[in-house]
């Protein structure tokens, strides 16, 4: 009916012993609790059957004979059983919610970790509002699973057997008419769960689309003002709007129907009993009490098997959620083990080398071509080339936030000689401080958006390199100065204070290696300023690589690295690639001529005569 339903509206079995198996695993810890829930299960029961027996005996050994003390005393069981059943019901739910929440808030965590050691390429492919789903509302619904799974379902089979026991116990003819109901309910509950399964499953789908909509029209909110897609978008969300009210309206109507035709046989059930006991009765060969008991008797026990649709629908989804939680855990991560201990400090020695590199994002795509260039310590090399042309993709290669294939024909990239592929990546990160280039900030104040929360890193600390990168302007304008607020992604801070941030937080770690992407936006002369100063902060007397979009950066180099088409075109300083007047020549041009205020005049001289 609706096309488009993806993995997250399949629904299938209701039980894999597979999935239960790995579930398990964290539910393991609690299994003593777990199995307090099964003691309560014959504690429930027995106090539930015993009540509609003992308003049988109050009738007909008591009421019927007038012995008002027996009565008395049958009425404090019925209390007693009341209580228990009270008790119980609330033991077992709470004990279940327990281990529910408890392994589910573990299993959380696990999938959290595991997620923060997919590599890059993961979330390239994955939209975010998937992996969140992963972590909230799948984990939430193999949570109900313990609330109304197969702990409740096993604890209803037991009152049902139970209930048919007795009833047969005291009097067969009138057990044999109850039971006639049953495969009539049985066909009708079966009809209406298939129903209500696929109208279930379409909400789901519709939330999802809402969601979506929701999440993607909420972050480019900046966007649909301002070219008032106000209307529009209004009408696109109430037409996703009425697909959800639609779907959840048949959900909603398959349910009723469903309870009321359960109450109406319940009620039909009740009647013929009625009708054939009180036959007996006035012939003498049936109690009152016993009708009494039986009528109670039926009505306990429709409840189960009308609820039963409802928690088969529960283990569905659980374990469908399931599958795609594992399914997640199951995607393989990036190398190196974030809980290892690593050295307080990484050393770099001599060099960085990229030897004959050839790397595409998709394997028949290469963006980089047999890359040769070389990095010595203490040394600062510019990257410069047209967008595209693959300098953002070296620094990712350096870092390893994207694998080399392992297939040596692509090329080997190392760091004091030894391949990168060899070093735990954690360990190669410390060498280096990125900068990339959109600055990424979290809430919090810009005081922890530096440090990013680690306590190694004191307060002067903070202060200094904020000083260092020219970061103490942005703060001395804002009350609060370094602990002042910073909105989420940054959003109350221009691209050019925000680049500062990203100073100082690399600057602060005091990096062997620094690496920046230097952002193209362009910021106001006086923030430009700044950003000037703040570069030449962060590369003084430190190995650099710069992908440098201005000429004061490439002025303060050592090396030029020209790249075209993922190729290293040419390599030198600023003034011997002008004078070449080749690739470099020609950017130049193109990108730093017609830069004015930043040109002094003797480049500018040079770049006429080139
Ligand atoms: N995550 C990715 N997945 C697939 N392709 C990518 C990815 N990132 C970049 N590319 C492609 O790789 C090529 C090089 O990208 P890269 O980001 O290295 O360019 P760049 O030189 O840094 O450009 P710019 O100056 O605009 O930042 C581009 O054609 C781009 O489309
Ligand atoms: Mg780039």
């Amino acid at each position: 009916m609706v096309e488009g339903l993806h993995e997250d509206e399949k629904l299938g079995k209701a039980y894999d012993s597979v999935l239960v198996r790995r579930i398990w695993r964290y539910v393991r810890p609690y299994r003593l609790h777990l199995g307090l829930a099964f003691l309560f299960i014959p504690l429930v029961a027995g106090a539930t059957i015993a009540q509609p027996y003992l308003l049988k005996v109050a009738i007909d050994d008591h009421i019927a004979v007038g012995d008002a003390e027996g009565l008395g005393l049958v009425g404090l069981m019925f209390l007693g059983a009341l209580i228990l059943q009270t008790l119980g019901t609330f033991g077992q739910m709470y004990v279940l919610q327990y281990v529910g929440v408890r392994s589910m808030n573990d299993l959380r965590t696990h999938v959290f970790r595991h997620t923060q050691r997919l590599p890059q390429a993961y979330f390239d492919k994955t939209p975010l509002g998937r992996v969140m789903t992963r972590m909230t509302s799948d984990v939430e619904n193999i949570t109900e699973m313990f609330a109304s799974g197969v702990v409740t379902m096993l604890a209803d089979l037991v009152l049902l057997t139970g209930i048919v026991a007795v009833m047969f116990w005291i009097d067969w003819r009138l057990a044999l008419i109850a039971m006639a109901a049953v495969p009539i309910l049985v066909v009708i509950v079966s009809y209406f769960r298939v129903r209500a399964r696929e109208a279930f499953r379409l909400t789901r789908l519709f939330v999802a689309r809402i969601n979506s909509y929701l999440q993607e029209n909420l972050s480019g909110m900046g966007v649909v003002q301002a070219f008032v897609r106000e209307k529009e978008n209004a009408r696109r969300f109430e037409k996703l709007n009425a697909d959800f009210r639609d779907a959840y309206f048949a959900a909603i109507k398959f349910d009723a129907v469903l309870y009321s035709i359960v109450e109406m046989i319940g009620s039909i059930c009740i009647a013929f009993i009625v009708w054939y006991a009180a036959g007996s009765i006035l012939a003498g060969v049936l109690t009152f009490g016993v009708l009494v008991a039986f009528i109670e008797y039926i009505q306990r026990f429709f409840v189960p098997i009308r609820d039963l649709a409802a928690k088969y629908t529960v283990m569905q989804s659980a374990m469908a959620s399931a599958e795609r939680v594992f399914s997640l855990l199951d995607t393989a991560t990036a190398p190196g083990d974030p809980e290892a201990e690593l050295p307080a400090r990484s050393d770099f020695k001599s060099s960085i080398v990229f030897d004959k590199v050839t790397f595409g994002y998709s394997p028949i795509e290469p963006v980089l071509k047999d890359v040769s260039l070389q990095v010595r310590k203490g040394e600062r090399v510019a990257l410069v080339g047209a967008t595209g042309s693959g300098k953002s993709t070296i620094i990712r290669l350096v870092t390893r936030m994207y694998e080399l294939s392992d297939d040596p024909a692509t090329g080997r990239v190392l760091v004091d000689g030894a391949d990168i592929r060899m070093l735990d990546p954690r360990a190669l990160r410390r060498l280096f401080s990125v900068v990339l280039q959109d600055a990424f900030l979290f809430r919090g104040t810009l005081a922890t958006n530096v440090s990013l929360g680690d306590p190694s890193i004191t307060r002067e600390r903070i202060e200094a390199a904020a000083r260092r990168v020219r970061l103490d302007v942005v703060a001395a304008r804002r009350p609060g100065g370094l602990d002042s607020e910073v909105g989420e992604r940054g959003a109350n801070l221009s691209s050019g204070e925000r680049q500062l941030v990203a100073f100082a937080r690399a600057l602060v770690r005091e990096p062997e290696i620094l690496i920046l992407d230097e952002a193209t936006a362009n910021v106001d002369s006086e923030t430009e300023a700044l950003v000037q100063e703040g570069v030449e902060a962060l590369i003084e007397n430190r190995t650099a690589i710069v992908i440098a979009h201005r000429l004061s950066t490439i002025e303060r180099v050592d090396r030029v690295v020209v790249l075209s088409g993922g190729r290293v075109a040419e390599v030198g300083t600023h003034e011997e690639l002008l004078k070449k007047g080749g690739h470099y020549a020609r950017l130049y041009e193109l990108q730093y001529a017609v830069e004015t205020g930043h040109v002094d005049e003797g480049t500018e001289r040079d770049a006429l005569q080139g």
